[in-house]
């Protein structure tokens, strides 16, 4: 399956078989890590962590967990969603089970500079696959957008810490301004992972349109105002 197609199939995978992955797999991981593409340079950083290194109240454990530090500001949070969800659809359209976890932190986290730790996610070879609904749980196009244009379909679909979808895009000119909206929501670091899904959105914009995909941040003084992103249609999508 192409990562493309992982979009419309992909579910956060909770349950694993307990063996480790190969050292092979682990190569190409961190091959998809390092090739994805950024949308800012702003740094982040990352450890591979086994369950036992892990702290969560979940019940459940993986084989693997990414850690991943980054300054807390609105893009550092983006950029890390915009990477890390290219890698999740890698995962996903290879056969492994992946899961974002906010609620799963490092039990001694590693010194990275001035970076904090930020979010995880677990990962391995899922034992069973949670049934897929489309994106029937997600808001609808006219709900995420002041114009229902199916090229937002795959931002739609995206998956965003407890599925608060916090994201909203207003039609400018040939492109869409993406607007950080963000919900009453008590829970301790939840801004963070927020912006991580506004990343997450945007990586599905981009590996659906991954030719014409382009995004920019203009200088308007607007707190929510994530940056604006242009995507035509290709020939390829899953418009046809
Ligand atoms: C930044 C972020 C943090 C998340 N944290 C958790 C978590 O701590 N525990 C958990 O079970 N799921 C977590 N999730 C998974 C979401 O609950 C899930 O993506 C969402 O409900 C949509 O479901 P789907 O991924 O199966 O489409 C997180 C997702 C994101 C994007």
């Amino acid at each position: 399956m192409e990562p493309e197609e992982a979009i419309f199939t992909r579910r956060s995978v909770r349950s694993y078989l307990p063996e480790k992955l190969d050292d092979g797999t682990m190569e190409k991981i961190e091959g998809w890590i390092r090739d994805a593409k950024r949308l800012t340079s702003d740094p982040f950083e990352y450890d591979y962590l086994g369950p036992e290194e892990i702290k969560t109240l979940m019940k459940w454990r993986a084989p693997h967990y990414l850690a991943v530090y980054s300054k807390d500001d609105m893009m550092s949070g983006v950029n890390v969603g915009f990477v890390f969800q290219q890698v999740d659809l890698m995962m996903q359209s290879n056969g492994l089970g992946s899961c974002w976890l906010g609620m799963a932190k490092p039990a001694a986290p590693k010194s990275h500079g001035r970076l904090k730790w930020g979010v995880s996610m677990s990962f391995g070879k899922p034992d069973g696959y949670p049934e897929v609904d489309k994106g029937a749980d997600r808001k609808p196009l006219s709900e995420i957008s002041d114009v229902a244009d199916p090229r937002l379909e795959p931002a739609r679909l995206a998956p965003s810490a407890v599925n608060s979808q916090t994201w909203h895009f207003k039609k400018n000119g040939d492109g869409f301004d993406l607007y950080y909206k963000p919900k009453v929501l008590k829970i301790p670091g939840i801004t963070y992972w927020n912006y991580n899904d506004l990343g997450i959105c945007l990586a599905h914009l981009y590996v659906s349109h991954p030719d014409t995909f382009a995004f920019e941040r203009d200088g308007r003084d607007e707190k929510r105002y994530v940056g604006t992103v242009r995507i035509r249609r290709s020939e390829r999508t899953y418009l046809k």
